[in-house]
């Protein structure tokens, strides 16, 4: 008897595609990653980068122009008590869904009640439903198979898009899906495994990485696991200063994780003692002050002095690291190289950004992680000319950190399992 599916597949194996199933007059329940920044107050909240809801768009007007009747749901930021509530309502969101789609999108304020069971069978061509945000209900983030159920009443079809949550093993993400059997992924779910299984399997060489960010402990994992297949890596942003330090150089008041010293150091020799590079910043912006700089300059030196701290690579590294991404033929690129928020430390990231759309544009792949740097790619303004931008940071570390996910996992078809009529 076979081992069974679950335990060998991996990227897309065993999990069927919204494309596999007949939505006319269906019940589908998508569950979609809408968690996008706002800024504003209660009661008048703007989104301020609405990427995630563009990218759920295709799977959304498939089902729509397929006849399905749809119950859309997302979490939104990290509510904890009744009093979030305002802060972390996803009317905006369904407000720019609405015009997004041309559709009237409306807003279940209470994800367990009875109303999507009651509106489903009334449900008009141009109208869908979406459930407030289902981390309001105690169960989401447990797991619970109570909310589950409820859902599962009302579903025939289960589609899972959320790729930038599906590495929560959450209600609407791992419980639901198991109760349902005809389960599978959407469009954009399909694009990130496709695009980050690129750099997984095979990926055409030399292959680089681009690493920034705050911290070094956060690499660690994707790092290890992509060490084989990356032939240079080139490091900015804080964990950088790590990196320096290591070496015993001086980074000033620049931000260091010290528990991690060794493990650079180490981590320098590894990747030297296999034939591989890795490239440090060679000069600096620095400030005398974080929130409140009032000498912002150029340091051309590795090195940074006593009273300065590092907030993005300098002009030589910039140049640098621009020939080495273009001379590359697969870059991925996870987190910024300075603090890119702000326009006087922002010249590395976009830099890192401008030579990953050249190269994608001659030919090359360049991937960047979600999160950050996404943000990063964004605000350069060469977002669009990348090969990927995945839609999700934890998620897409975690996949290529080798990882399974609990949001693809539970679309697998297992063979052991309870047999699903398709
Ligand atoms: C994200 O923004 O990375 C996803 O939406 C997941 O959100 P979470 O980290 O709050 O689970």
């Amino acid at each position: 008897m076979s081992a069974g599916f679950g335990k060998s597949f991996s990227g897309l194996q065993g999990i069927k595609s919204i494309e596999d199933f007949d939505l006319k007059d269906q019940k589908v329940f998508i569950r979609l990653d809408l968690n996008v920044p706002m800024k504003g107050e209660p009661g008048n909240l703007e989104i301020t980068d609405d990427t995630r809801i563009r990218a759920a768009i295709p799977t959304l007007k498939y089902a729509m122009e397929k006849g399905a009747k749809l119950v859309l749901a997302s979490h939104l930021g990290r509510p904890e008590t009744p009093e979030d509530r305002p802060k972390y309502t996803l009317e905006p969101v369904a407000a720019r869904l609405g015009e997004l789609l041309g559709c009237e999108v409306i807003l279940i304020e209470e994800p367990t009640s009875d109303a999507p069971k009651a509106l489903l069978p009334v449900l008009k061509p141009k109208q869908i439903l979406l459930l407030e945000n289902v981390r309001f209900e105690k169960g989401e983030t447990k797991n619970a198979s109570e909310l589950a159920n409820v859902i599962a009443s009302y579903t025939d079809i289960y589609i899972n898009d959320a790729f930038g949550a599906s590495h929560r093993a959450h209600s609407t993400i791992d419980a639901l899906p198991r109760l349902i059997a005809k389960r599978g992924c959407g469009f954009l779910i399909k694009k990130e495994i496709e695009n980050l299984g690129m750099l997984m399997d095979g990926p055409k060489k030399p292959f680089l990485t681009v690493m920034g960010g705050a911290k070094v402990s956060d690499k660690i994992k994707v790092i290890e696991s992509m060490m084989e297949k990356i032939d240079t890596f080139l490091v900015g942003g804080a964990m950088a200063y790590t990196f320096l330090a290591a070496q015993g150089l001086g980074v000033g008041k620049s931000r260091v994780e010290k528990d991690k010293l060794s493990f650079a150091r180490d981590l320098i020799k590894r990747i030297e003692s296999r034939g591989k590079k890795i490239l440090l910043p060679i000069d600096h912006i620095v400030a005398d002050d974080f929130l409140a700089p009032t000498k912002i300059e150029t340091v051309d030196a590795p090195a940074i002095p006593e009273d300065r701290l590092g907030l993005d690579i300098g002009p030589k590294t910039r140049e640098l690291y621009r020939k080495e991404i273009e001379r590359a033929k697969t870059v991925f690129w996870n987190g910024p190289m300075g603090v890119f928020e702000r326009p006087e430390f922002a010249k590395g990231s976009f830099g890192v950004a401008e030579a990953l759309a050249t190269l994608a544009q001659n030919g090359g792949v360049s991937v960047v992680g979600g999160g950050d740097s996404a943000a990063a790619a964004e605000a350069s303004g060469f977002a669009d000319k990348m090969t990927h931008i995945s839609t999700g940071g934890g998620a897409s570390l975690e996949y290529l950190e080798g990882a399974k996910l609990p949001g693809l996992e539970a679309l697998r078809i297992v063979r052991e399992s309870v047999a699903p009529t398709f």
